[in-house]
């Protein structure tokens, strides 16, 4: 600022004040630095907030993307006819889908997670057996459960990454044990079928000349008087006559089961049925000291033939008794399972080899001393008739299951 001085009306001097602007600038200075750092971190501030919520919207649509496309493959392997299972490089096992649980009788829970070494033998079996085959696709016989085995096929396959190294093997488990089992069937019945026309040619061939040598038996003993041994003529003649009536016997039975006779269906009750089977039974069994035990869950009906379908019954009964020795048990359980009545004859006697189970449905084949090796295959032929089906469970030394599958009409 500047002031003349005067006296008088007289100027006697000039008057200047004055003040430093450096320190003002400097604060100035230093307020807009740091206005522009403020500035520059709350824009930096800003713009990770809007990535973090960039971010975060991002991974909730991946996070959705994946859990949809987690439920979806998990209701796809969930909903699968095969069992899947998926074992992880550590050997753990990270998938063990619906069918697997039904397959092996374990729930996912209890498996997942962990390595074979940690299930039970019964099971860590299996993985070791799945998991070791060398082809891409094979076939085995596998105890899925401790007493239950299956025929399966088995699909392996592997995932790496990207340095090669293997990242997971998944196995995809097909049971075929039904599939076989109705084959084995089909092709019993069409071998049945063969040995019962090849039976009835041959029966019809040998009738003839059977009822000459039983005429002239006959003629032997009636009309006919050796000078000696008149005793033992007599008891030859008679052996002959029996034994020519009971290959006649035997012929008439290759024949009825070569040419079966029209069954009568009706509606019978399955309780009624098993009563009738089980009071018929249960005098052999008690004569021989075998505890005969039966039991019929369905109370509705069953279309069946009355007389055939006990002899069906009653040539499974008498098989067990066969192979059952005194104080074990026989026991005949029918229950409803889905649109079928099922009838199991289970024994506790001496089992089947794995070698006889093949043949024990061909006609002839027999074990016993006196059988002629036809009751199962006429168990077969009436079943069937009755669009029915049979199959076996047995272990040597353990006891046999026959097991008889009617279908129920709703
Ligand atoms: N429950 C069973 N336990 C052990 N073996 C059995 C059983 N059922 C059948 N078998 C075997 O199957 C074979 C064939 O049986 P199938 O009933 O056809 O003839 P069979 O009993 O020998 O003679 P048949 O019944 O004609 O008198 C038997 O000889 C026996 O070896
Ligand atoms: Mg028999």
């Amino acid at each position: 600022m500047i002031r003349r001085l005067s006296i008088e009306g007289s100027t006697i001097g000039v008057l200047r004040i004055g003040l430093s602007m450096d320190e003002l600038h400097a604060i100035e200075d230093r307020m807009t630095r740091r206005v522009a750092i403020m500035s520059i971190v709350l824009a930096v501030i800003g713009a990770m907030v809007f990535m973090a919520i960039v971010v975060n919207q991002h991974y909730r649509t991946v996070s959705q993307k994946y859990s949809q496309i987690q439920s979806f493959t998990g209701s796809i392997l969930d909903h699968m006819r095969d069992a899947v299972m998926t074992i992880n490089a550590q050997n753990q096992i990270t998938i063990f889908n619906h069918r697997a649980e039904e397959l092996f009788e374990t729930k996912a829970t209890d498996v997942l997670g962990k390595m074979s070494s940690e299930l039970s033998s019964v099971l860590g079996h299996c993985f070791s057996e799945i998991f070791s085959e060398p082809g891409p696709e094979s076939e085995l016989t596998l105890e899925c459960a401790a007493g239950h085995t299956h025929i399966v096929s088995i699909s392996l396959s592997s995932t790496h990454l990207s340095d090669g190294s293997l990242e997971s093997q998944t196995a995809v488990i097909k049971d075929l044990t039904e599939a076989r089992q109705l084959e084995r069937e089909i092709h019993r019945k069409e071998k049945l079928t063969a040995m019962g026309e090849l039976a009835s040619g041959v029966a019809h061939e040998i009738r003839n000349p059977l009822n000459a040598i039983s005429m002239i038996a006959q003629r032997y003993e009636k009309e006919f008087i050796p000078r000696s041994g008149i005793k033992e003529y007599r008891t030859l003649t008679h052996v002959l006559k029996d034994e020519s009536a009971r290959v006649n016997g035997i012929i008439q039975q290759f024949l009825t089961f070569a040419r079966p006779p029209k069954l009568k269906f009706a509606n019978v009750s399955a309780q009624r049925f098993v009563n009738h089977v089980s009071t018929l039974f249960q005098g052999q069994a008690a004569a021989r000291h075998i505890q005969f035990v039966s039991h019929c869950d369905y109370v509705g009906t069953v279309r069946l033939d009355h007389d055939a379908m006990t002899q069906a019954i009653l040539n499974l009964l008498q098989n067990a008794l066969d192979a059952t020795p005194p104080h074990g048990s026989i026991a005949l359980k029918a229950f409803r399972k889905e649109r079928s009545l099922i009838m199991e004859i289970q024994d506790t006697g001496e089992g089947i080899s794995q070698e006889q189970l093949e043949k024990i449905f061909n006609l002839y084949f027999t074990t016993k001393t006196n059988g002629n090796g036809m009751g199962l295959a006429i168990t077969q032929q009436i079943l069937s008739q009755h669009e029915g089906s049979i199959h076996v469970r047995s272990e040597v030394s353990l006891g046999s299951t026959f097991t008889i599958s009617l279908p129920l009409v709703s």
